[in-house]
C-alpha cells in the first residue's frame, strides 16, 4: 500500500489553518490506513486506504469541479496520450523530452549531499515524473518522494502502479496546489509538471511552491507555451489553441512570481511546453505578500 504514515505528520498540516494534525484511525504503525486527521480548530481530512484527502475545496469554483470532472475522464489514458497524441501535434518536432526538466531539478546538486532528499511533485498524476526523479538520484542517497494530486482517480491510477514498485519511500497524497498541506520550507526540490496552467490563481500555486520549498533551491514548473523561436504552421496554432482551451495561462507565468523568488530560467522543452525554474530568495518577503494577498487564510 501507498500512502503516509505517522511519523510523516512531523511535515503534514492542516491546510486549511496550517495547524498540526493529529490521526484518528487504524493502521498507524505503517501507514495511516483509514480514519480521520483532524487539527485544533477542528478541520477533518479523511484518509481512505491509505490515501489522505488533503484538498482544502472550500473556495472551489464551479471550473475547478468541472475540471476535477475531466481528470476523472482522463486519468486511465493520461499517460498514452501523452506519449502517442502530443507528439503527433508538435510534428516534425515530436519530442517533450521530460529529461530536461529533470535535469532542471540539479538531483545531483552539492546542496543535496547531506541526509535524505525530500522531493515533491506537485499535480503528479499517474505518476510519469516519479522513476524519473528517483533513478536521476545519486544510488546512495536516502530519499522521500512526496507525490500530490487534487484528482482522486489520478491517485487510484498513482496507487495501482505504484503499489508493486519498489521504490520504498514514497509519498502519495490528496492536495490542491493552491493550498498545500505542509510546513513552510519543507521540501529540497519542487516540481510541477501540466498543472498550474489551468489552476484558477496560478499566482498562487507558484507562492505555495516556494513557500514549502526550502531558500535557493530549484523550483521547475512545466506546463503548456508556445515555443515563438520554432516555425508553427497554422495546425500548430489550432493543435495548440485546443490544447490550452480552458488553461488560465499559456505562457511561463515568469511574470507571476511572488515576491521574495527570483527567476533561474525560463526556456522551452519542446513546441508546446515551457519550463520555468525558479527559486525562493526571502521566505519573510514571499509570506509578507501571500498574506496582503489573502493566500494564507
Ligand atoms: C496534465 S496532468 C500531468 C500529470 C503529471 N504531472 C505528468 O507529468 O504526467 C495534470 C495533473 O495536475 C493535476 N491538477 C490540476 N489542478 C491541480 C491542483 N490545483 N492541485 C493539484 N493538482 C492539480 C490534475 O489532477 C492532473 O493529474
Ligand atoms: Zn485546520
Amino acid at each position: 500500500m501507498i500512502g503516509i504514515n505517522k511519523k510523516d505528520l512531523d511535515i503534514v498540516q492542516c491546510p486549511h489553518c496550517h495547524g498540526k494534525l493529529a490521526w484518528q484511525g487504524s493502521g498507524e504503525d505503517k501507514l495511516l490506513d483509514n480514519g480521520v486527521l483532524q487539527c485544533d480548530n477542528r478541520h477533518l481530512w479523511r484518509v481512505k486506504e491509505g490515501v489522505a484527502d488533503l484538498a482544502d475545496r472550500t473556495n472551489f469554483s464551479t471550473k475547478d469541479r468541472m475540471l476535477d470532472t475531466l481528470f476523472d475522464f482522463l486519468a486511465p489514458v493520461h499517460d498514452l496520450s501523452v506519449e502517442y497524441l502530443l507528439p503527433v501535434l508538435q510534428y516534425p518536432d515530436p519530442d517533450t523530452d521530460r529529461s530536461s526538466y529533470i535535469d532542471a531539478l540539479d538531483l545531483n546538486g552539492k546542496d543535496l549531499a547531506k541526509g535524505t532528499v525530500r522531493i515533491i511533485d506537485i499535480g503528479t498524476g499517474p505518476g510519469a515524473n516519479i522513476d524519473l526523479i528517483d533513478n536521476a538520484l545519486p544510488e546512495k542517497r536516502k530519499r522521500e518522494i512526496w507525490a500530490v494530486d487534487l484528482n482522486a482517480s489520478m491517485l487510484k491510477q498513482f496507487a495501482s502502479a505504484f503499489r508493486e514498485n519498489e521504490i520504498g519511500p514514497i509519498r502519495l497524497a490528496g492536495a490542491d496546489g493552491h493550498k498545500l498541506p505542509f510546513g513552510d520550507s519543507t521540501f529540497d526540490r519542487v516540481l510541477n509538471v501540466g498543472g498550474i496552467n489551468l489552476y484558477h490563481s496560478p499566482k498562487q500555486g507558484l507562492a505555495e511552491m516556494a513557500r514549502v520549498a526550502k531558500p535557493d533551491t530549484p523550483i521547475v514548473v512545466v506546463d503548456e507555451g508556445l515555443d515563438h523561436e520554432k516555425d508553427n504552421n497554422l495546425l500548430h496554432h489550432l493543435a495548440f489553441k485546443w490544447l490550452t482551451m480552458i488553461d488560465e495561462i499559456d505562457e511561463a507565468p515568469a511574470h507571476l512570481l511572488p515576491a521574495g523568488c527570483e527567476i533561474v530560467d525560463v526556456s522551452n522543452i519542446s513546441r508546446f511546453y515551457y519550463c520555468l525554474v525558479y527559486k525562493k530568495t526571502n521566505h519573510d518577503k514571499l509570506v509578507e505578500e501571500m498574506e496582503e494577498l489573502g493566500y494564507s487564510s
